[in-house]
């Protein structure tokens, strides 16, 4: 298994993964009002591939803003593994992968709506999540985050949107269509 970073060729495989896992009624969700219109963070989007190129995981993150001092942040998800091979070690691994390359990027929040007992064991947690609000009904237990820097959660507190540029620009898309 190797991890690199998402390739053109990847996305068509990695949204029929992510239909398979999170079914394609999934645009609904709370979160997808922040990647609604924005790119993800493409030098955060991760595949494993196994030994003859096919997918076996995908993880993304996008990025988002925070509060009125839209302090930037990043939201993780999708976190996708092909059916019949989880419980392997592949999510995790991207994770791990995820989260490294994230802090060594210069990010300083990452922000995630997630099952807890899969996601603590990486740091997330519900309280540093306490201060911020997401755009949208989620279940509070899986509303989680993690600061990537000793001072990552100072002063950063309110509701979670679309990076500032990114926002105006997906309304005039919207405007347009
Ligand atoms: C959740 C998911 C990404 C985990 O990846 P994976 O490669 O199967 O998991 P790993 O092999 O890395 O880790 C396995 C461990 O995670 C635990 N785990 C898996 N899914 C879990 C969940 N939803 N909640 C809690 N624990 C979970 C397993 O019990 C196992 O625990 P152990 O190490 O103590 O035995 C994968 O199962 C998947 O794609 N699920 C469907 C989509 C999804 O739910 N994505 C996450 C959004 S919250």
């Amino acid at each position: 298994m190797k991890i690199m970073v998402e390739r053109p060729q990847d996305a068509a495989p990695v949204e029929k993964l992510n239909d398979v896992a999170f079914g394609s009624d999934r645009y609904g969700k709370t979160v997808y009002r922040l990647r609604d219109g924005v790119a993800p963070e493409a030098r955060l989007c991760f595949v494993a591939l196994g030994e003859k190129g096919e997918l076996l995981a995908s993880l993304r993150f996008w990025p988002i803003a925070i509060g009125e001092t839209k302090s930037p942040a990043v939201l993780l998800g999708p976190l996708a593994v092909q059916p019949e091979l989880r419980g392997m070690g592949y999510g995790k691994a991207l994770m791990r992968h995820g989260i490294e390359q994230a802090r060594l990027q210069g990010h300083k929040m990452i922000v995630l709506v997630g099952d807890p007992e899969y996601y603590n064991p990486f740091g997330f947690t519900r309280e540093q999540a306490l201060a911020l609000k997401l755009p949208g009904p989620v279940e509070e237990r899986r509303f989680l985050a993690l600061g990537l820097t000793p001072d990552a959660l100072d002063g950063v507190a309110g509701m979670i949107g679309k990076p500032p540029g990114l926002a105006k620009a997906a309304q005039k898309r919207r405007k347009r269509a």
